[in-house]
């Protein structure tokens, strides 16, 4: 009885909206039969970008996008608000598991050789949808706005600002003016609410149509190359003779690793926990260790670690060329053998981009040229025990936190030069000017130091030469 009347409603409703003649043929389409397991990263990107709108959605009802709220509605959430430390945690581990997904899925279509006639168009909104998911993470954390969050943007600011011709633009365009503050913040959260998620959705929305438009791609057989002329109909072929219908046949699996998808995000959220909210942005405090989340931490380590002078380049030409090479490849070879066995060179290329991003990561992680909070007072070895300048100087070299950039004897920070055999290398007055002065990457300590300390800094780096022998 109850069940008849639900069916009546049903059919009542999807007569006047049409739903399953919508939903329908999506679901009984025919997909190749032996497209298994390596075929459910794209549907993982797409549930894992569905957590993100829930939960972005969510985390929206609490926060407030200016620059003297923001941090205290991050606090309240995170510390207050019922589920809200568990809801951070799944809007960021959500973020992680969309990029990871988003390789993983770029990594299996490109060995397939799917993105080969008639799909190139699928390959390229794809990694359109790449790059509005890497502008998301990036725009994402500043609105933590707390002081790693401002640091980053101030650093990529500064990156910016080198670019050759357009780079003051830029820098005022990322920061909404000169400097960080309320109009950054509210520009960061209009791009990352409003602007991207709709380029994502409507991306989406395409690639999906294409999907469907032109199947998704079988297996590749070595030895079976595609030829424009005749892969439509070899591919409708073979779905007429072995294809089954996307639901429930093919689609199982895409459930099965999108549910160990959530609960996996879910699990870390609630164990792991979203990332530390840190003390409030403040410009005059330095000892921020400011690096982007893993996911954009090897490029900021790519950053870091070339010659300054070159960075203003790499730093926009770097992505415009990996960019335009991901754009053209499917383009410029959209025929021939898909199977990777015959393409050697995509296994080389897929396992050399894994390996960069990954040592890179590991540098990024470790990151040589933040300072070294850390640095524990030079010892009587290096400063000797008794009184007079030198010692005091070496005192001094970690009280003023010298030490937490410069290297002695091996102690201390990686951030400046190594100091060790200094006074081989410097004149008095170079060391007083560059203590004074600072310099690229070195605060000025003039204003900072009494003359007397000024006097005994510089006799210790005087004292610092190679032992003769
Ligand atoms: C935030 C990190 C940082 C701190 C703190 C710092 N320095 Fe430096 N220092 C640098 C960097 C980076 C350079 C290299 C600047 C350049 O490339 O011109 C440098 C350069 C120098 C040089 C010149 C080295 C050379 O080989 O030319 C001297 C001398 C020096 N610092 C002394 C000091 C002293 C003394 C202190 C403490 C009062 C200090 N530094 C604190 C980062 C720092």
């Amino acid at each position: 009885m109850i069940k008849r009347l639900i069916l009546a409603v049903w059919e009542w409703i999807d007569d006047r909206l049409g739903i399953s003649d919508l939903i329908g043929p999506s679901m009984s389409h025919l997909v190749p039969s032996d497209a298994k397991w390596w075929y459910v990263f794209g549907s993982a990107t797409m549930l894992a970008f569905i957590v993100q709108v829930v939960t972005g959605v969510a985390l929206a009802f609490s926060y407030v996008p200016s620059s003297s709220q923001a941090y205290d509605t991050l606090l309240f959430i995170s510390n207050n608000a019922p589920f809200g430390r568990f809801l951070r945690g799944l809007h960021y581990f959500g973020a992680s598991a969309m990029v990871l997904m988003i390789g993983a899925h770029m990594a299996q279509t490109f060995l397939f050789g799917a993105y080969k006639y008639p799909r190139e168009m699928n390959w390229t909104t794809g990694v359109l949808l790449l790059g509005f998911t890497l502008a998301m993470g990036f725009t994402g954390q500043l609105l933590r706005w707390d002081q790693t969050a401002a640091w980053s943007v101030v650093i990529a600011a500064e990156q910016a600002g080198r670019v050759p011709f357009l780079g003051s633009w830029l820098a005022r365009f990322i920061l909404g003016g000169n400097t960080i503050g309320g109009a950054t913040l509210s520009r960061f959260f209009a791009i990352h609410v409003f602007l991207i998620p709709a380029f994502l959705f409507g991306f989406i929305g395409l690639h999906l149509w294409l999907v469907l438009r032109h199947g998704i791609s079988e297996p590749p057989t070595a030895g079976k190359p595609v030829d424009p002329k005749t892969y439509r109909k070899e591919y409708h072929d073979l779905l007429e003779k072995s294809g089954h219908p996307f639901f429930p046949d093919g689609a199982w699996r895409d459930f099965v690793f999108g549910a160990a998808l959530i609960l996996a995000i879910a699990l870390l959220a609630l164990i792991v926990g979203p990332p530390v909210i840190e003390k409030p942005p403040d410009p005059s405090l330095l000892d921020a260790d400011p690096r982007p989340d893993w996911y954009l931490l090897w490029y900021f380590a790519v950053l870091s670690l070339i010659p300054a002078k070159t960075e203003g380049f790499v730093m926009i030409l770097a992505p415009a060329f990996i960019g335009m090479l991901l754009l053209v490849v499917p383009i410029l070879n959209n025929k021939g053998e898909r199977a990777a066995s015959r393409r050697p060179w995509a296994i080389a290329v897929v396992l050399l981009s894994v390996i960069m991003i990954g040592s890179l990561w590991i540098a990024g992680a470790q990151s040589p040229w933040s300072p070294n909070f850390n640095a524990m007072p030079l010892p009587e070895s290096v400063v000797g025990v008794s009184g007079g300048p030198v010692h005091d100087g070496g005192v001094l070299f970690h009280d003023k936190s010298c030490l937490n950039c410069h290297l002695i004897a091996g102690l201390g920070g990686r951030r400046g030069p190594d100091l060790t055999y200094a006074g081989d290398r410097l004149t008095k007055d170079n060391i007083v000017l560059r203590i004074v002065n600072g310099g690229n990457n070195m605060p000025a300590f003039g204003s900072m130091l009494k003359p007397a300390e000024l006097d005994a800094l510089t006799a210790f780096l005087q004292s610092r030469k190679r032992p003769v022998r």
